[in-house]
């Protein structure tokens, strides 16, 4: 992307030292002020705390425009992948950047397949965490401890090496996650199937036994794989952030995807779609709204409607609208038609939409305000919810980091700060204080 010619000046009125900043311009989105310079030719920081106006690299993968509720992977609407795509042609596209051939899926399609076992010491980790041990805290440790089984894929300058961890990555994720699970209810792990889509693959690993098999419903696979696509990428998020800059280091891979796992459990972040599900339980009657809409609204209540608002977005998010559409159809065939949990979200989301309050704030529901309904209609626990966002993520955080690994000008982020502390002071002798 070329710097424009508009330009803007600034100057530091300390020194008079004053200095011209071009503008770059994205092919789709806002403008930047580039500001690299202004630190080095004019002693100046810049202060952006949560990086509300911070456009912290280039990138190819996703467009957003918050205004118009529009996601787009590679210039793809999201609205067209989850309707003709599905998660594995996703994965390649985001990773690859465009649409794969027929015999470019079927060999990335078998590629993936093909890494979705698990050494078999890595199962002895498991067994380390407690029963009831969340299974991201599970995960987070497994994925980090990967790095410690690859040691012929960890040179991060290898573009080979490169490809392999990412495809290891988004293969041994499902597996990894459904080993999280079993250990959570005290069951055997199931093994991966390599005559399986990655979602029917999942289930089967997540709902069979060692005593009885397990068909994945069609529905439940088509309506995974949907989530899935989703969930996969959604430009400078904070995991995707913390991906990059942990990246930045020349971290390998796994220790990356480890960090990006971490901060998306979160609950501001990946961890909203578990908080959605405890929030709609606890308020349980339709009569409760009104009070609680009330302890969303007061500054004074740490209460927040989870599920609701977003960063970017100051529309509907256009992936909340998809996920709504499908809860009504999964609800219809796999769960409770009259959906409790279903009929109250859908009451709060109208009331709310008609509040003064998340109106002017421009508060809607995000991508976690109905997924999690679906996932209980699969069968799928709450306390697993964020490991299901983490396994779609998974291929943009790699696809990210795999950008930023070509990127010859790539270098360790480093941010400044601005410091409020105490001014230089003489040590007091212990005596003396
Ligand atoms: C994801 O970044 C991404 O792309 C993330 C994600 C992805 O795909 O990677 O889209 C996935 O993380 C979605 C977000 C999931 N989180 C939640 O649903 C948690 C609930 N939402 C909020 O905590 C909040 O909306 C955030 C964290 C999502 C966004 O926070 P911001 O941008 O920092 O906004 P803010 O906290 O400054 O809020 C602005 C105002 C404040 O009120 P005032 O101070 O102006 O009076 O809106 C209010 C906030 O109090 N507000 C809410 C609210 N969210 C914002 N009030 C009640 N309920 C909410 N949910």
């Amino acid at each position: 992307m070329e710097a424009d010619k508009q330009a803007y000046t600034l100057t530091n009125n300390r020194t008079q030292t004053s200095i011209t900043l071009p503008e770059r311009r994205p092919v789709q989105g806002d403008p930047a002020v580039d500001i690299s310079r202004l630190y080095r030719e004019a002693s100046l920081l810049t202060f952006d705390p949560g990086f509300m106006s911070t456009a912290s690299c280039e990138s190819k993968i996703t467009f957003i425009d918050g205004d118009a509720g529009i996601l787009e992977y590679r210039g793809y609407p999201i609205e067209q992948l989850a309707q003709h795509g599905n998660f594995v042609e996703t994965a390649y596209l985001l990773l690859y950047g465009e649409l794969p051939s027929v015999s470019e899926l079927t060999d990335f399609t078998d590629i993936i397949t093909h890494h979705t076992m698990l050494n078999k010491s890595l199962y002895n980790f498991f067994e380390g965490f407690h029963h009831d041990a969340h299974p991201m805290a599970i995960m987070v440790g497994v994925v980090g401890s990967l790095s410690a089984f690859y040691h012929d894929s960890l040179d991060i300058k290898n573009p080979r090496h490169r490809d392999i961890s990412a495809h290891r990555l988004i293969a041994k994720m499902p597996t990894i996650a459904a080993a999280c699970y079993k250990h959570n209810i005290g069951q055997p792990s199931i093994f991966p199937r390599n005559d399986l889509s990655y979602c029917a693959n999942l289930l089967h690993m997540m709902f069979a036994t060692p005593c009885e098999d397990y068909e994945p419903d069609p529905l439940a696979v088509e309506a995974l794989d949907t989530l899935f696509i989703l969930h996969a990428d959604h430009e400078q998020n904070a995991s995707t952030s913390t991906v990059r800059l942990a990246g930045s280091s020349q971290a390998n891979p796994f220790a990356c995807i480890a960090a990006g796992i971490a901060s998306l459990w979160g609950p501001a972040h990946g961890g909203a779609n578990e908080a959605v599900l405890n929030m709609l339980e606890e308020i349980g009657d339709p009569a409760q709204l009104d009070r609680f809409i009330a302890k969303a609204k007061d500054r004074q209540d740490h209460f927040r409607l989870m599920g609701f608002g977003h960063r970017v977005y100051k529309n509907y998010d256009p992936r909340a609208a998809i996920v709504r559409e499908l809860c009504k159809k999964v609800l219809a065939k796999l769960g409770d038609h009259n959906n409790p949990l279903f009929e109250l979200a859908q009451r709060l989301e109208d009331i709310a939409l008609q509040d003064d309050y998340f109106i002017e704030r421009k508060l809607y529901p995000n991508v976690d305000f109905y997924s999690g309904i679906i996932y209980e209609a699969l069968g799928i626990p709450k306390n697993m919810f964020t490991v299901m966002f983490a396994i779609a993520r998974t291929v943009g955080w790699v696809s990210h980091w795999t950008e930023m690994m070509n990127d010859p000008q790539q270098r360790i982020g480093r941010p400044r700060q601005l410091y409020t502390g105490y001014a230089r002071r003489q040590y007091q002798p212990l005596t003396e204080r």
